[in-house]
């Protein structure tokens, strides 16, 4: 069953991979992101179904444009019945240089900004049947890696968000899971990740690359889709080559 979905980051990156795999899959889609240009140029150059697609500004820190948007979706001729939370900011900053004001910038996307769409347009969702919201959590939010005080823990906060809010709305018939990227060759890690970042990520990925969005988009479309993920729900769903699965990677 499809109906209509809101990707919030849909942009860039994963967010726009997702928008264009859904368009595809027969999806209406509402593509919002805080940049206007990047929204521009995902209508110029999506790859089909670009008539199914709705692009919206809006900056996930604002509560009046969220407002707004789950205004729009009440009155939506097509039923909104999923939201895929992939707007999100990454840094790459040790502890001892991580700011308070840092901090609080990447929880307030990351994490606020999660909840505050899924609480606006979950309501929605429970008067039309249900649903499945998709959070983005990340391997940096279940494992300690270096450099990811402020990231890595707004994704460990969006990892157990996933798994209460899919306790709380499981009688709303609403399902809630997150995807878990490991290294994804998008423009975040463009700007992120250093020569020295890659090596070690080739180095500790069992499958020695990075991933692309369409293998993550591949994923989130799963969870979205009632048919074929219908009795999943609370998970946090890897796609990271094998990285948290690995131990030891030579002897
Ligand atoms: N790329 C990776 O390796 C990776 C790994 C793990 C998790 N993730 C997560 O996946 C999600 C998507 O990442 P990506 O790599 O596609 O990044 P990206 O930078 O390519 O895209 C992110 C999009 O989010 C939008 N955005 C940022 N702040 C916003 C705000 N306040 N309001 C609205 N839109 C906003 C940006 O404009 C951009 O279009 C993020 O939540 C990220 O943390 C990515």
């Amino acid at each position: 069953m499809t109906g209509t979905c809101v990707v919030t980051g849909a942009a860039s990156g994963i967010g726009r991979a997702t928008v264009e795999l859904l368009a595809g899959a027969g999806w209406h889609v509402i593509a919002a992101d805080r940049d206007q240009a990047g929204l521009d140029r995902l209508l110029a150059e999506a790859s089909g179904g670009v008539s199914a697609i709705t692009t919206v500004l809006l900056d996930v820190t604002d509560e009046e444009a969220i407002r707004n948007l789950a205004d729009r979706c009440r009155g939506a001729e097509v039923p909104i019945r999923a939201l895929v939370n992939s707007a999100g900011v990454g840094a790459n900053t040790r502890f001892f240089e991580t700011t308070v004001e840092q901090m609080r910038r990447i929880y307030d996307i990351n994490v606020v900004g999660t909840f505050a769409l899924s609480q606006a347009l979950a309501p929605i969702m429970r008067e039309n049947g249900g649903g499945s919201i998709v959070h983005s959590a990340s391997v940096s939010g279940i494992k300690g890696n270096l450099g990811r005080s402020a990231y890595g823990a707004s994704k460990g906060a969006v990892v157990t968000l996933t798994k209460i809010m899919a306790v709380e709305l499981a009688d709303d018939r609403i399902r809630v899971n997150a995807i878990a990227p490991g290294p994804i060759e998008t423009p975040m890690v463009k700007e992120t990740h250093t020569p020295a970042t890659r090596e070690e990520w080739h180095r500790t990925v069992p499958l020695r690359r990075y991933g692309t969005p369409e293998e993550v988009a591949a994923a989130i479309a799963f969870l979205v889709d009632e048919r074929q993920s219908s009795y999943v729900t609370g998970q946090v769903l890897a796609v990271d080559g094998g990285f948290t699965a690995a131990g030891l990677m030579s002897v």
